[in-house]
């Protein structure tokens, strides 16, 4: 089992490259199956849910082929099996959206129920609406999900809660439906204007991506894209954190500023100094951090990815901040942990209340999630001493090189391997 070791209070210093974006290169992987011309993906991180989602792709008969320079080739022109196995889907709920591309080319899919997860139960019900608007016939057995359609056709879609990956679903399967469809509070989340983009690339019809209302006249084939993949707007705001909470200034390279706004505000009524350009951001930390409340909320309200992350800077502050989480029942797991490191949190209901000024120190501490690890990994390199964290391979899902990015910036940071 690997842990990571880190030798807290280094102030961080230096340049990040920010990686293309998990969230982003998911569905666009998924809708390389909608065409049998080849595709190229640039950018995409080197993660363990990638690498999830390409042999999900290679069981169905994609080629995938891995070249350099995190470009990946995928065609999908020999596709034999319209089956996305329970293994896969468990270790990633995302697997869930090869169900639109699937059922849109082929007319039938059968993908795992994802089951509940460790931040929340995370039900599909309105992905599972949605392809039946479209006039997919659905059956559940065996823990399986059958979706069948001879030729989708459009529909009107209203999702009473904004959802991210139902969103992209609906869009991979509108693409090739008969018909217009409307896809009415939508999420408006960049990694689905990244989708949109891709799939406009490849010939499909679609306004409005990133607002409310998503139009999608469907289209009887679509070609083959080229494509570079979004910078990760999670990473970059992990390490926008950790120059604040370190006292440090980090220069935060390949990434965009405007994606990442409602966190920029909230660190700036911290106390924070943050400075924009184009593709970089240039983060300043100070003594003196100011309590701020927050509410996770879609996009672009502030992301329940940055939550555990924003929460380790707010032990820190001179007073007491509030942080509630609407998106997911289930996503303060790290407060235990942070207690452990002598933070003083409580909680009520979906609501933290975090008393600030307190000096954290290290101790072993136990990984639950992929956004939790981060929090932890900011919560080890802010305070006194060592923390070892276990259960890493959460964070292998979604960082790229997270240990080599912090040591470079001068933290005392290594992965060990326990046998
Ligand atoms: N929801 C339903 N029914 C559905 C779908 C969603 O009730 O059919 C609810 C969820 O339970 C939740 C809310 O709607 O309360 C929003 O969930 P959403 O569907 O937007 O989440 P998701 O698509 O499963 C994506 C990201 C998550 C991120 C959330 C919220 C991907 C692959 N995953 O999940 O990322 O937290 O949006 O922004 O894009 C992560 O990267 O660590 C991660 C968990």
């Amino acid at each position: 089992m690997q842990q990571i070791v880190i030798q807290g209070g280094k102030s961080l210093k230096g340049k990040v490259r920010i990686s293309g974006s998990k969230n982003a290169a998911l569905p666009i992987l998924a809708a390389t199956i909608l065409t049998d011309k080849k595709n190229i993906i640039r950018n995409v991180p080197k993660l363990r849910d990638i690498d999830t989602f390409c042999r999900l792709l290679t069981s169905l008969g994609t080629k995938i082929k891995k070249e350099t320079n995190k470009k990946v080739s995928a065609d999908c022109s020999n596709i034999s099996n319209l089956e996305a196995p329970y293994d896969l889907v468990k270790t990633m709920r995302a697997s869930f959206l090869v169900m639109g591309p699937l059922l849109a080319r082929f007319g039938e899919a059968k993908v795992s129920l994802p089951g509940g997860c460790a931040i929340g139960a995370r039900p599909i019900n309105l992905h599972l609406k949605g392809f039946q608007s479209m006039g997919a016939k659905i059956k559940i057995k065996d823990g399986y999900v059958l979706a069948k359609a001879k030729h989708l056709k459009g529909a009107k879609i209203y999702f009473d809660q904004p959802t991210v990956t139902g969103t992209e679903n609906l869009m991979l399967a509108a693409v090739l439906a008969k018909g217009t469809s409307l896809i009415e509070n939508a999420a408006k989340e960049p990694e689905v204007v990244d989708l949109a983009k891709v799939l406009i690339k490849m010939g499909a019809n679609i306004k409005g991506a990133g607002t409310d209302t998503i139009k999608i006249v469907g289209v009887a084939h679509l070609k083959g894209f080229d494509h570079n993949i979004i910078p990760d707007r999670i990473e970059t705001g992990t390490f926008m954190i950790a120059a604040a909470l370190t006292n440090g200034e980090i220069k935060i390279l390949n990434c965009i500023p405007g994606n990442v706004k409602a966190l920029i505000v909230k660190l700036q009524s911290a106390g924070v100094e943050i400075t924009t350009k184009d593709n970089s951001l240039f983060v300043k930390g100070k003594h003196s951090i100011k309590p701020v409340n927050l509410v996770t909320s879609p996009y672009p309200g502030f992301p329940t990815d940055m939550q555990a992350q924003f929460m380790v800077l707010m032990t820190m502050a001179k007073g007491t901040s509030i942080i509630s989480e609407t998106i997911f029942e289930n996503r303060f797991m790290h407060i235990a942990e942070l207690k452990r490191m002598g933070a003083d949190i409580s909680i009520e209901g979906h609501t933290a209340m975090v008393k600030g000024a307190k000096k954290l120190s290290g101790a072993p501490v136990m990984a639950t999630d992929l956004r939790a690890s981060a929090c932890l990994i900011l919560a080890g390199l802010a305070a006194k001493g060592k923390t070892t964290i276990s259960r890493v391979y959460h964070l292998d899902r979604g960082y790229e090189k997270i240990e080599e990015k912090f040591s470079a910036l001068g933290a005392s940071i290594k992965r060990i391997s326990n046998h």
